[in-house]
């Protein structure tokens, strides 16, 4: 079954990204293999996929900081190999702002990165300390960035990147490995980041994030985009929850099963786990329904839970596999490559 959902938009020149059939191979490894993307100015774009994927490897070709070994790609319209100058200009890479200083405070680097872009002095302090309180980083403004953790740092960069403010923003994993209200405060700041005129791609191992922020989502497998639309779109074609049961007596699986196709009219799985079954639901609320045809059979159970659908079923769903080999082979890639 192919969940490409065909993109009809006109190619009326307010493409912020487009990029078509883009490769790179590491060696023996087609890293990125034949990565099509269109994403229209104005709006969010996410990369979904796990570790391993071709994410950083993709938004680093698109970034002119890695040359792809097929394929092309335009920022505005603007080649990126050929115009790689004017592209530049137009983009901003969440990690370039880490490189400015270590020993100096996060007021310090913030004063120099305005100034660098042109600002004046009092407007770069004013700036730097509006910055600094939005992301709760004032407490730590003083100390040396080195001694900053990973999560204050991407904060910082994500400040940084707010200051210059580019038409289009790069942010790879920006909320990876961040604490729920950190998070939460950096979706706050890529959506403001749009509603000021951005552009934003971000990738992402998590289809909740994707599916909040992203105006559409590509997901990413094996250096090939596998399916491609809006979260609804998305989440369509996996279910908006996901059921999880299990029933007191085995011998009650296949019957079980049996009702729940019948009753979500979807496919449900048995999982390799003892009397598990498994199955997507278009709309948590048919678990009355099936627990009243269950019970009317006099199926007993043990366990049951409705979920929101992880990024492994989604995988699964969409690949017929899910994301356990890649991360057994490439553990915290996202951290070791950074743009
Ligand atoms: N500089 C590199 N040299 C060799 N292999 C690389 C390099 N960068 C990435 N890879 C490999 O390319 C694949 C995709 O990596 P990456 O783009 O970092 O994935 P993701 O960002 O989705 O985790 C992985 O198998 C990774 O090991
Ligand atoms: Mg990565």
């Amino acid at each position: 079954m192919d969940y490409r959902v065909n993109s009809k938009q006109p190619n009326n020149g307010d493409w912020a990204v487009e990029a078509e059939g883009l490769v790179k191979i590491f060696g023996d490894n087609r890293a990125v293999d034949g990565v099509d993307m269109h994403v229209k100015a104005g709006t969010i774009y996410g990369v979904l996929g796990p570790n391993g994927a071709g994410k950083t490897t993709t938004i680093r070709m698109l970034a002119t900081l890695l040359r792809a070994d097929a394929g092309s790609a335009r920022i505005f319209g603007h080649d990126v190999v050929k115009e790689s100058q004017i592209v530049r200009q137009l983009i901003g890479v969440t990690g370039q702002y880490a490189s400015v200083d270590e020993s100096l405070s996060a007021t310090e680097n913030l004063i120099i990165f305005s100034r660098l872009l042109g600002l004046g002095r009092a407007e770069s302090k004013k700036k730097a300390a509006e910055l600094l309180e939005e992301f709760g980083l004032t407490e730590a403004a003083k100390r040396p960035l080195k001694n900053f953790s990973g999560g204050m740092r991407r904060r910082l960069d994500l400040a940084a990147s707010l200051i210059a403010q580019p038409p289009l923003i790069f942010l790879d994993e920006p909320t990876t490995g961040l604490d729920p209200r950190t998070r939460s405060q950096m979706w706050d700041t890529i959506r403001r980041l749009v509603n000021t005129g951005s552009t934003v791609l971000l990738t992402t191992q998590y289809l909740e994030e994707a599916d909040q922020l992203a105006d559409r989502i590509a997901v990413i497998d094996r250096g090939r985009v596998v399916a491609e639309g809006t979260g609804d779109e998305l989440k369509q074609s996996v279910g908006t929850s996901s059921l999880h049961l299990r029933v007191e007596n085995q011998s009650d699986i296949e019957n079980a099963r049996q009702t729940v196709e019948q009753v979500l009219k979807v496919q449900a799985t048995l999982t390799s786990e003892a009397a598990k079954i498994t199955a997507p639901m278009a709309n948590a609320d048919l678990i009355t329904d099936l627990l009243i045809a269950l019970r009317e059979k006099g199926i007993t159970l043990s366990e049951v839970s409705v979920q929101k659908p992880t990024l492994d079923e989604v995988f699964l769903t969409i690949t017929g596999h899910g994301v356990e080999d890649e991360k057994t082979k490439d553990t915290n890639r996202a951290e070791a490559v950074t743009v």
